[in-house]
Formats: C-alpha cells, sequence, structure tokens
C-alpha cells in the first residue's frame, strides 16, 4: 500500500465529509455537527496533503508549516471575535482570500510555464487563465464588499456615470485579452491581465447597491468556489476539485434562493442602484402620526391574547435579544398562549441568520414558521409582535409599485388585529425606505432598544 493511494484514500474521506457536512448544515439541529464534520474532513485533507511532499521528495515543510500558523492563528483569533451581526464581513474576507490564492497559484503557474520551467498543455494555459479570472474577481470583489458592509466605502464614492457601460467594457476588454494569451504566450501580458481582473472586480461591486450585497456575497463565494476547482484541475487534486464545486454550486444555489426571496432576477441585482433612497416610493403624509404604546398596556395585551407571532429581524440580532425573546415566549405560552416565529428568509443579514439566532435561545424548531405558513397563521393571529424588523413586513412591497422593494415577498402582519413594532426610531431599515406600517392603524411603537424593551416587558407579565 503505497503513499499515493492513502492520499487518495484520505481525499475520498474528505470529499465524503464535505458533502455529508453539507447534508446535516441544512437543519439547525443539525448545522453544528455538519461544521465539525466537514472540518474533520478538511483535517484528513490537509495531512494527506502534507505526506504529498514525502512522495515527491521534494518538501517545503517551512513555507508550509509557517504559512498554516500565522492563517490558522489569524483565523482561530477573527472567528472568536466576530459579532453575529459582523459575519457577512467575515465571509466576504475569507472569500477574496480564496479567490487571492487562487491567483497567486495561477500566476506561479504561468510564469513557470512562460519561463520553461513547466511544461502546460493548451487545456491547462486556459484553465490557469480562468482561475486568474475569476479569482482576481472574488479577490478584489470581496474586499470592496467587505469595505461597503463595514461602512468605509459608500456606494457613492466608488460608482461612476454609466458604470454599467464601463464595466461592460472592462469586460470585453478583459476577455479579449484572455483569449488572445489562451493562444500566445507573454508573461508581461499575462500579469496585465491579472491586473485587468482584479480591477474588473472591484468595478463589478462597486455600483451594487447596499442592500444587495449578501447577494453579491454570495455570488463572489461560489466565483471563490469555481476557482478553487479550477486550481484542483490545475494541480490534478481531485480534492481541491470536488471542495471548490461544491462551493460553487453551493453558493449559486443560495444566490438564487436569495434573489427569489427578493423577487429580483440576478440581472437586476448585478446591474445595483437598489436601495439608499429614504425618499424612494410612496412619500407618507407629512401629518400622518405614528401610535406609540407603553410597557404596560403591550404587556398587558400579549399576557391575554390566544396567539402571538414573533417577527424577528436584524435588529434582534444588533440587540442580542434572542434569550429575552425566549423568556417572554416562556411567560405567554405558561399562561397557555399560543406562540411562535415567523421567519422572512431574508431577515437579518445573512441566510439562516435569524434561524441561528433562535437556536441559540433554545427555541424549538417547530415553532419557526416559513414565509407561506406565518401569513396563512397571521390572519387568525391576536398579536405581532415585531422585533428589530423594517424591510421584510413593509406592505409597500404589496401595494406600491414605486416602492424599490414593490414585488418581494414580505410578512403580512397587518393580516393580525394587532400590531406591536419594537425599534429605537423611526428610521428606516436596510433598504434605506420609508415603512408605511408604522402609521397602520393597527400598529402601535414600542420605541427602545429590543433587548431593555423585551426584558421590561417580561417583568411586567410577571407581575400579572
Ligand atoms: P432591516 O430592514 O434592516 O431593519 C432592521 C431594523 O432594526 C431597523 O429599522 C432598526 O431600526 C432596528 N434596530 C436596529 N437595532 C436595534 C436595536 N438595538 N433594538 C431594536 N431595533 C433595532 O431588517 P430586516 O427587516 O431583518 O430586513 C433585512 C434586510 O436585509 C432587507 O432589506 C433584506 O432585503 C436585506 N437582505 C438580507 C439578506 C439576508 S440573506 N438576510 C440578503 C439580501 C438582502 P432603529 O434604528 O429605529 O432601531
Amino acid at each position: 500500500m503505497g503513499f499515493s493511494f492513502i492520499i487518495n484514500l484520505s481525499y475520498l474521506v474528505g470529499a465524503f465529509s464535505f458533502v455529508w457536512g453539507l447534508r446535516l448544515l441544512s437543519s439547525p439541529d443539525s448545522a453544528r455537527r455538519g461544521n465539525i464534520f466537514a472540518g474533520i474532513g478538511m483535517g484528513v485533507a490537509i495531512v494527506a496533503t502534507m505526506i504529498m511532499p514525502l512522495v515527491d521528495a521534494a518538501n517545503n515543510y517551512a513555507w508550509i508549516l509557517g504559512g498554516m500558523a500565522i492563517g490558522g492563528i489569524i483565523g482561530l483569533i477573527s472567528a472568536r471575535r466576530v459579532q453575529m451581526t459582523s459575519m457577512p464581513q467575515m465571509v466576504s474576507i475569507f472569500n477574496g482570500l480564496g479567490g487571492a490564492c487562487a491567483v497567486v497559484l495561477a500566476m506561479a503557474e504561468l510564469n513557470n510555464y512562460y519561463a520553461g520551467i513547466n511544461e502546460m498543455s493548451l487545456g491547462a494555459v486556459g484553465i490557469a487563465l480562468f482561475t486568474l479570472f475569476i479569482g482576481g474577481i472574488a479577490f478584489t470583489g470581496s474586499l470592496l464588499a467587505f469595505a461597503k458592509l463595514e461602512g468605509l466605502v459608500w456606494d457613492s464614492t466608488v460608482t461612476l456615470p454609466k458604470h454599467n457601460i464601463i464595466n461592460m467594457i472592462l469586460l470585453v476588454v478583459t476577455l479579449t485579452l484572455g483569449i488572445y494569451l489562451f493562444l500566445n504566450d507573454s508573461l508581461t501580458l499575462a500579469l496585465v491581465f491579472m491586473a485587468l481582473s482584479l480591477v474588473y472586480g472591484f468595478s463589478f461591486v462597486a455600483p451594487i447597491g447596499g442592500a444587495d450585497m449578501p447577494v453579491v456575497i454570495s455570488l463572489l463565494n461560489s466565483f471563490t468556489g469555481l476557482s478553487a476547482a479550477a486550481a484542483g484541475l490545475i494541480y490534478g487534486n481531485n480534492l481541491m476539485l470536488v471542495g471548490g464545486i461544491l462551493v460553487g454550486a453551493s453558493g449559486t444555489i443560495l444566490t438564487v434562493l436569495m434573489c427569489n426571496a427578493m423577487n429580483r432576477s440576478l440581472f437586476n441585482v448585478l446591474i445595483g442602484g437598489f436601495g439608499g433612497s429614504a425618499a424612494a416610493g410612496k412619500s407618507l403624509d407629512g401629518d400622518q402620526v405614528a401610535k406609540s404604546v407603553n410597557i404596560n398596556d403591550a404587556a398587558i395585551q400579549l399576557f391575554y391574547s390566544q396567539s402571538v407571532i414573533i417577527v424577528p429581524g436584524y435588529g434582534l440580532a444588533v440587540a442580542q435579544a434572542q434569550k429575552v425573546c425566549k423568556e417572554v415566549d416562556d411567560l405567554l405560552e405558561a399562561n397557555g398562549v399560543d406562540v411562535k416565529y415567523a421567519i422572512h428568509p431574508v431577515a437579518g443579514r445573512m441566510p439562516g441568520h435569524m434561524n441561528v439566532l433562535l437556536a441559540e435561545a433554545d427555541v424549538p424548531y417547530p415553532k419557526l414558521l416559513d414565509l407561506e405558513e406565518a401569513n396563512a397563521a397571521l390572519k387568525s393571529t391576536d398579536v405581532v409582535v415585531v422585533v428589530g424588523a423594517n424591510d421584510v413586513v413593509n406592505p409597500s412591497a404589496e401595494d406600491d409599485p414605486a416602492s424599490p422593494i414593490y414585488g418581494m415577498p414580505v410578512l403580512k402582519v397587518w393580516d393580525a388585529k394587532t400590531i406591536i413594532v419594537l425599534k429605537r426610531s423611526m428610521r428606516p431599515g436596510y433598504a434605506g425606505i420609508q415603512n408605511p406600517l408604522f402609521f397602520h392603524e393597527k400598529n402601535k411603537m414600542l420605541f427602545g432598544d429590543a433587548k431593555d424593551s423585551l426584558s421590561k416587558l417580561a417583568s411586567e407579565i410577571k407581575t400579572l
């Protein structure tokens, strides 16, 4: 039994772990196990890859271990420190670094080929150029996405007039150069091609609006997967190929799901221009006043109702109010109130954001209703409590064709008998648009930080 057999067997175990890990990630109950499973698979793959230099009798262990130690320490520290609300930024940075790796690998191979150190078939050159292109876009695109999400860069500062036309020209020039390089050898032009791909990645993300960033991050994630798969082809590394394809496919599926959840085409997302204008959509009458409710009245209303649906949103994550939300749920259930949670597919800032938060607070999974189930249940619900959600409960999506979110499926909370919205102010949500729900006759605002308001509600309910 030679080294090659052990390596291939380990890769097979790694590939199986990735697939099984992904399978387990599809349910909150098993997601943690899925993560561990896939992590073990990656560990097996790394050890197998470390054995490989022994086979080739040429090793670079100092470089490999040094890189792993530095990357591992940075990864561990950042993963421990990152806030739940900053997860999209973290995913974006990791994406970008994956793209950067693919660029470096492809450029190193092309350099060796042009210098006559390595042989490469025409197909292999094509794959290396593809890796360079896709990896370059994933790298700079993800860095800009990170900067936008982190609030370091504003859309207006990086978007030029007629930006989509500029992007089209840039894309055509880059692809033409790629085809030329496929047929002719030139290290200098390969470096220009790499630079153009990096510029295109930045320019591609520049005009895309803030609220669409999670979709773009998922798309860039699939690009990173594709570039890793292509790099796997260059090196003849089957596990890199399988891993890359899995990342590419899951990123693509997620992108499509998010677009569907917002009822927008990917093209519409990529040409940008969504979100940001508070004046967008129907303007609200100046004399409209939102009614507010105090803790005491809200607690009485909740305590004596038969059914309550809680709608969590991004504000729940910001306030870290999931545990106290569960406490209110428990107190109401103890009084015979039926409490459920309505989960919008794009509530929060990443797919499954609300599911993860509620799982953290041990909310039983059967209490979570998806969009269709929730909209059916809302019609017979006494009180809806909207906790830090805004865009996902905006009626303009249903009745205002001028609204940027018109057509997006939303939770029809206005079908319930009463609505209580917990937020700190009248400020708009992520899409930057006004929400007429706050002025709806059935609605009352409970102003304040969600955690604080829910804690006070819990204390008040205990006194009833
Ligand atoms: P948002 O529309 O972003 O609204 C969140 C609200 O939470 C804000 O209006 C804010 O109002 C409130 N808030 C913030 N901090 C709070 C705190 N400490 N206590 C109480 N309230 C607080 O959230 P959403 O309804 O969850 O919508 C998600 C948005 O992200 C949508 O526009 C969606 O299209 C977009 N998006 C999401 C995804 C995924 S995968 N999740 C993907 C693509 C796009 P105050 O400042 O007044 O408190």
